[in-house]
């Protein structure tokens, strides 16, 4: 899959993205033919333990890009920049192309019109970029919580601009996080790239999901728009416990 294959999916078949950590995740999604994997800093609550993403590095990044990289999708496989990693300019281009080097051939990163120089920049070097709009994770803490965006009236005009700007700096695609669905619905009518949902409600050109939120296998926290299917958590477990009961015989 290529940019502007997921780019030419707009108002067509459901664009499928998923999240993916590691070699084995990125084989078996792959494997599915999910066309967009993501090498998300969601990592950090699902691999590494942290409470949110705040905490994630570039050398984080890096290590679960490198080992996603390996599997050698088919599927796009993009990377989060992490907090912190595009405050400037500068440090935004070398930190995509970190990215770039560990395997990744798309950044995404959080923000709109404030982040819009450093996606210029991004895309100046031919690095693709994906936009990520609404809930901002990598901002919990000063919003007090992951809260739905575009409910009142300003922050439904702060979207509509800063979605602009993502298309205008150049951004492929962008993910909808937590927006309120009739104005992601909106934005997906009128923007020429494709929206990507997430707790967006059903009209966005693809839906993208934390990959073990899907699974049930989220250790700490499964949210409110994901219906997780607990069979594969349960089949996990039952044949870990099958497996020890096998050895008592
Ligand atoms: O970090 C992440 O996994 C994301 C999502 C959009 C799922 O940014």
């Amino acid at each position: 899959m290529t940019v502007d294959g997921i780019r030419r999916m707009k108002g067509g078949a459901p664009i499928a993205a998923l999240t993916a950590y590691d070699y084995s995740m990125a084989k078996m999604l792959d494997a599915c033919g999910v066309p967009l994997l993501l090498v998300g800093d969601s990592l950090g609550m699902v691999t590494l333990g942290l409470p949110d993403t705040t905490g994630v590095t570039m050398e984080d990044m890096i290590h679960h890009t490198r080992a996603a990289a390996r599997a050698k999708p088919r599927a796009l496989l993009a990377a989060d920049l992490p907090a912190e990693s595009y405050s400037t300019t500068d440090l935004a281009v070398s930190n995509a192309q970190r990215l770039l080097e560990a395997g990744a051939e798309a950044v995404k990163a959080e923000g709109g019109i404030v982040i819009c120089e450093q996606v210029r920049a991004i895309v100046a070097q031919g690095i693709p970029f994906l936009g990520h709009l609404g809930m901002l994770p990598q901002r919990v803490k000063e919003e007090g919580g992951y809260k739905i965006k575009g409910r009142q009236a300003d922050e439904a005009a702060a979207l509509r601009d800063d979605a602009n700007a993502l298309v205008d700096a150049g951004a492929f695609a962008v993910v909808l996080e937590l927006v309120e669905p009739k104005i992601a619905a909106e934005l997906t009518a009128a923007l020429p790239i494709p929206t990507i949902g997430i707790g967006s409600g059903p009209d966005c050109d693809g839906q993208i999901l934390v990959t073990t939120d899907l699974w049930a296998t989220s250790p700490d926290y499964i949210p409110r728009h994901v219906q997780p299917h607990e069979q594969v958590k349960s089949e996990m477990q039952t044949t870990v416990q099958n497996w020890m009961d096998d050895m008592k015989r």
